[in-house]
């Protein structure tokens, strides 16, 4: 059992590999918060906790003589409003009688097999024997208000998920202000935060700073987990690293609106608060309604950030990402964007997939323009009807074609916006979000189509669904190309619109619940102008998320650096595309170009038919190396042997196949300087006794040598160059 509850002494624990999470029922019904870190088995920590007279921390109604027990020092599992715990709330509401209290007091706990669902969320699940849920149900005897906490516990992977559920089980409407899925104090311990920030083609900048005496936020009132915060972050002891020391991941599996609170309390202990950003939100719970959070995903190792990552990377390889692509090789594609923006025809686009496919790419995708009236981005969104008149033929004779040359097909859509002018937004201006009587902001010149609305959804699945029954397509881009303004909803009433921002999100979710289901064979790729909707909430849905509109090779060793800390490597679309590089004019070789694209779902993004022979002899290499590697980034460990954020004159990484028997280096160098030393490096994760033959000279070294004495890289002189060394175990005759 990961699970254990002692009624006697009120102690909850909960077990997984190598941790123990510890909780407690006290007298007063209080649900306290003990422990989350390394396992210490079933030992009683309340020895752990404790009382004093802290001036100015107020006692619950009829304690007043001991001074010693306030809600404001209490470590709690979540918080109630309003009765003396005065550290950022996990709830904050109105009640009926005007009154913006909640007081929760434990009432029960069930143990249910499996893993919980949300409904109408995308949320982690297991199967029976990998997983078991707990529900904590309190309630706040006053107004009927009950709470009910929500814990998956997958004991191998390390991951505890969890979730709540307010049920308004009183006589009287209660509105929601804010409802976070989690609340997590942690009573001892001095942390860094590290998290990343961003900006659209700078996504998942990793900063790292000591959380101080303070709040510090991260959040997204843009409607989308935004590219300037993500939904991830990580606490780590001050002397943690890749190797080693304490650290604890929270991830939200949640596209939309978030707030991630950090505050170190008057007495030293830190809080945490994760769930839906209470920026603009107001949710009425009429009696009898419930309201489910979004979910959030913790994890605990003290083996240092490479193990975190790898905890995170399995967990959502295994239990988020339902694709059926998710442990297959992902076809070798080439995407139009960069090589023709708005101007194309379909014979242009088959010559471009014919130059590719003999070169080795297995998939043509048709980027943004292939619809409705759109040459340029200031019309067409809405209408997804083919532009024949562009394409110079139908879109199924253009698929056809590129199938004749042994080629799938992939296509571009953006089915959350709308065009001014387009037809949908004149046949259906009710169905754009705006506030009545004024002039919406456009952003990129389009207007958000509200998918709060049900009508919206079910005509969106028609038309998508008609494009997909008609057309043999094998991948979808699902783009979403600006942040959320004027959000008015014309399906709610006027009291009701602090619901419109999450009943977006939930008609999102509904709309890709239907298509992958009926569609399951297709790939999707997420993107929202790039990596600005990169989270596991999307993932749960598209295997691959477009990680950033930078494909600047230099620029991706960070954005890839920081993304690799939560999401797996094979989630990250990158491409190889044209130089001097379109979003910074650097210029960059043609193979460092492949080796940092070779970091994740990997493609091409330029005309190859401008290549030089040469450079279309290395495409064919490249494809041929990708595909050896593919299943190193499928299924290896990753282990960032640089931190890219540092200004040091390389970055590397390196992949290991579960089973020790593969890996492979890659670095590049970013300024070789004068009177260059040659870069050494030092392996990871091999196995100590076995025998490795290394690509670069063929020397054959144990694994010990290689982590431990490293290898010393040839000097790399000129702009960027790169290596890519492959690390093969050698078979004992
Ligand atoms: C976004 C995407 C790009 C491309 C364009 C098309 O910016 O991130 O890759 O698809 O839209 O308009």
């Amino acid at each position: 059992m990961s699970i254990q509850f002692d009624k006697t002494t009120g102690l909850i624990t909960l077990h997984t590999q190598d941790t123990t999470y510890q909780m407690w029922v006290d007298e007063q019904k209080v649900l306290h918060h003990l422990y989350y870190g390394p396992s210490v088995g079933d030992c009683d920590l309340r020895p752990l906790e404790y009382y004093t007279d802290c001036g100015f921390s107020p006692q619950p109604a009829g304690m007043s003589r001991d001074r010693t027990y306030s809600l404001d020092n209490i470590s709690q599992e979540y918080t109630g409003a309003g009765l003396g715990d005065f550290r950022v709330p996990a709830i904050q509401l109105q009640q009926a009688d005007g009154s913006h209290l909640a007081d929760f007091r434990f009432e029960r706990a069930e143990f249910v097999p499996g893993k919980y669902k949300l409904e109408g969320l995308p949320a982690s699940f297991g199967e029976e024997e990998e997983c078991e849920t707990l529900e904590l149900v309190l309630g706040d005897a006053h107004s009927g208000l009950c709470l009910v906490l929500l814990y998956g516990v997958f004991e191998k992977a390390n991951v505890i998920a969890r979730a709540a559920r307010l049920e308004n089980k009183g006589e009287k409407p209660i509105v929601l202000h804010k409802a976070a899925s989690a609340c997590l104090d942690l009573p001892f311990g001095q942390w860094e935060l590290l998290h990343f920030h961003g900006r659209h083609c700078m996504e998942r900048q990793l900063e790292r700073t000591p959380l101080s005496h303070s709040v510090q936020t991260l959040r997204s009132a843009r409607g989308a987990s935004s590219h300037h915060h993500n939904p991830f972050a990580v606490l780590a002891s001050p002397d943690t690293t890749e190797q080693t020391g304490e650290c604890l991941g929270a991830m939200l599996v949640y596209s939309g609106n978030f707030k991630m609170e950090f505050e170190v309390s008057q007495m030293g202990s830190t809080r945490l608060v994760a769930g839906i950003s209470d920026d603009f939100f107001a949710w009425t719970l009429e009696p009898g309604q419930s309201f489910t959070t979004p979910e959030v995903l913790f994890s605990y190792t003290s083996e240092g950030l490479e193990q975190l990552s790898a905890q995170y990377h399995q967990f959502l390889q295994n239990h988020v990402v339902r694709s059926s692509w998710k442990n297959k090789p992902r076809p070798v594609l080439i995407n139009n964007w960069e090589a023709t923006y708005f101007d194309f025809t379909g014979e242009k686009i088959y010559q471009i997939a014919r130059q590719a496919k003999e070169l080795g790419v297995e998939m043509m995708v048709l980027d943004d323009g292939w619809f409705g009236q759109r040459s340029n981005d200031l019309t067409g969104l809405g209408d997804w009807f083919v532009n024949e008149e562009k394409l110079g033929c139908s879109l199924s004779s253009l698929i056809t074609r590129i199938q004749s040359l042994g080629m799938k097909f992939g296509l571009w859509v953006e089915p959350e916006m709308v065009s001014p002018g387009s037809q949908l937004g004149q046949e259906h201006p009710q169905w754009v979000l705006s506030a009545p009587g004024r002039n919406p902001v456009t952003s990129r010149s389009q207007l958000v189509l509200d998918l709060g609305n049900p009508e919206v959804v079910d005509y969106l699945d028609r038309v998508l669904s008609q494009l997909l029954e008609e057309n043999d397509i094998a991948y979808i881009k699902w783009d979403m190309n600006r942040n959320m303004t004027d959000v008015y909803s014309h399906a709610l009433p006027k009291e009701r619109q602090g619901e419109a921002y999450h009943r977006y999100m939930l008609g999102v979710y509904e709309l890709l619940e239907r298509l992958t289901t009926r569609f399951p064979h297709v790939l999707f790729e997420g993107c929202a102008g790039g990596g600005g909707r990169f989270d596991a909430g999307m993932l749960h849905y598209f295997p691959q998320i477009w990680c950033s509109d930078d494909t600047d090779a230099i620029h991706r060793l960070k954005i890839q650096h920081g993304t690799s800390f939560g999401y797996p490597p094979i989630s990250m679309g990158s491409h190889v595309s044209a130089s001097p590089n379109h979003q910074t004019g650097r210029s960059t070789p043609f193979a460092t170009r492949g080796v940092v694209a070779m970091a994740g779902a990997f493609g091409y993004e330029l005309d190859l038919q401008l290549l030089t022979q040469e450079e279309k002899e290395q495409v064919r290499s490249q494809i041929a190396t990708y595909k050896r590697l593919q299943p190193l980034v499928l299924e290896g460990r990753y282990h960032r042997l640089t931190n890219a954020m540092e200004d040091s004159c390389f970055t590397a990484w390196q992949f290991t196949m579960p089973d020790k028997s593969l890996a492979a280096v890659s670095v590049v160098c970013k300024d070789p300087g004068a009177n260059p030393m040659p870069i050494h490096i030092k392996l990871r994760g091999l196995a100590a006794d076995k025998r490795y033959r290394e690509s670069l000279n063929g020397n054959v070294y144990t694994g010990a040598a290689l982590c431990h004495a490293g290898l010393t890289l040839p000097i790399m002189a000129g702009d960027y160059p790169a290596l890519q060394i492959l690390v093969e175990e050698v078979q004992e005759d």
